[in-house]
């Protein structure tokens, strides 16, 4: 018979404990409000999933204003975001799952009209493919 270890816990050499080795991956739903914060919807999307998996990732979340990368990006640019941050933390962690915050700045992958305005601010001058595409004549 097969001896499958999946829901067995896992212990990390830091000693942090996931209950199994099932983990949700970071899957990005557009569904934050428009300055970041989060919205109820995505509390209770996060809350339903805990419990079963070892582990839950967020979606990727803005660290800087000009980090955000499309429409509904959940943003962690700002203490103000903590109390909504601190709700889903909480959902996350229903029932003995791990919760972790994906961060990440969109970079030259952003562009100005997301930004209401502002020039995106990168490492690189040279702009990625998707928006010389986008920004190209007919
Ligand atoms: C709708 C959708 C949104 C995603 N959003 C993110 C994201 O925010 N951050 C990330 O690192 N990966 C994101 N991914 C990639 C997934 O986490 C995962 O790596 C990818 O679907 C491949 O998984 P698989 O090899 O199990 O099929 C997203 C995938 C999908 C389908």
């Amino acid at each position: 018979m097969t001896d499958y270890n999946f829901l067995n816990p896992y212990r990390f050499r830091n000693g942090a404990v996931v209950k199994n080795r099932i983990v949700m991956a970071p899957m990005t739903e557009m569904s934050a409000h428009e300055n970041g914060a989060i919205t109820k919807d995505q509390i209770d999307y996060y809350g339903m999933r805990s419990g079963g998996v070892g582990m839950e990732l967020t979606a990727c979340a803005y660290v800087t204003p000009a980090g955000k990368g499309f429409e509904g990006n959940l943003g962690v640019d700002s203490d103000r975001m903590i109390p909504g941050l601190a709700k889903l933390a909480q959902a996350m962690k229903l029932n003995g799952t791990k919760a972790i915050l994906q961060i990440f700045d969109a970079g030259r992958m952003t562009n100005s009209k997301i930004l209401r305005g502002q020039q995106p601010v990168s490492a690189s001058a040279i702009a990625a493919d998707a928006q010389v595409q986008k920004h190209r004549a007919p």
